[in-house]
């Protein structure tokens, strides 16, 4: 096993301790007063943010919002959801298709051991700026897709991101992997949750002054469940008519 395998004093996971932990998380609607100490959301930003992500630039940041009265005024943003309205935290998940020219300088800078190999200096010097940088009104992305699409007569190539579309794409896979840890770690400490995309996105980035080029791509309500929580009993497809084995 490779010697960066294991960084983690935390006992061995187990499959029926991880199904307990994802069978346990519900969407929950309905939330107690009380608050999630601020020690308990640390710890939980802190497993959100081992997700696995593109490249690891961690496209992503977050906002928790604790706030009483920044909470009340987006009750009507998220056009009234209980959720919302009743959750004693807050927290606005933003993907962050614009973060990727300081993520690279930022990797070689706190790179975790003395010396950076050069493989990896090179890949956040060239590779990425090359793959990430779609120029001023994605014409560089345009000259890539036609280029690739000359190379890749000739070899298999990654083809993408080509355009700022398609850098949001980029970042918004990275966040939403980073948004379910954040939920089940949340649920390990007993802290039921709701993702919501229900809201009015030009409200919700003038409240919370949101940068131009971020995603927010869901809240997360968070807080105990209320007895009435949950609305309806699970449902989800067959796995057979959703699983194709090759
Ligand atoms: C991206 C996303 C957006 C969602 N938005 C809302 C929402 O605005 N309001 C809501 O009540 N639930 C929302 N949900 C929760 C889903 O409705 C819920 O996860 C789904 O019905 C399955 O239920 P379960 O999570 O309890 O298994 C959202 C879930 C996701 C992943």
């Amino acid at each position: 096993m490779s010697r960066f395998a294991a960084e983690s004093s935390c006992l061995p996971a187990t499959p029926d301790a991880l199904r307990a932990l994802i069978e346990q998380r519900r969407a929950v609607r309905r939330f107690l007063e009380e608050p999630v100490p601020d020690a308990v959301l640390r710890d939980c930003l802190e497993q959100a943010v081992l997700a696995p992500n593109a490249c690891n630039l961690q496209p992503w940041s977050f906002q928790v919002i604790r706030d009483a009265e920044l909470r009340r005024r987006l009750g009507p943003v998220c056009l009234g959801q209980n959720a919302a309205r009743t959750a004693p935290v807050l927290i606005a998940v933003l993907a962050r298709p614009d973060t990727w020219r300081e993520s690279c300088a930022a990797v070689l800078d706190q790179w975790p051991e003395p010396q950076v190999p050069e493989k990896v200096r090179h890949f956040y010097e060239r590779t990425a700026p090359f793959q990430y940088n779609q120029g001023t009104f994605g014409l560089r992305g345009l000259f890539k897709r036609a280029l690739y699409g000359v190379v890749g007569l000739r070899r298999a190539l990654m083809r993408q991101p080509n355009s700022h579309a398609e850098m949001r794409l980029w970042a918004v896979k990275s966040t939403a992997l980073a948004a379910q840890n954040l939920m089940l770690a949340l649920q390990s400490h007993g802290y039921a949750t709701c993702p919501l995309e229900g809201f009015d996105e030009v409200r919700l980035r003038q409240v919370l002054q949101i940068p131009r080029r971020a995603v927010p791509i869901m809240l997360l309500a968070a807080g105990r469940a209320a007895d009435n929580g949950v609305y309806n009993p699970r449902l989800r497809f067959p796995l057979e008519e959703r699983v194709s084995w090759h």
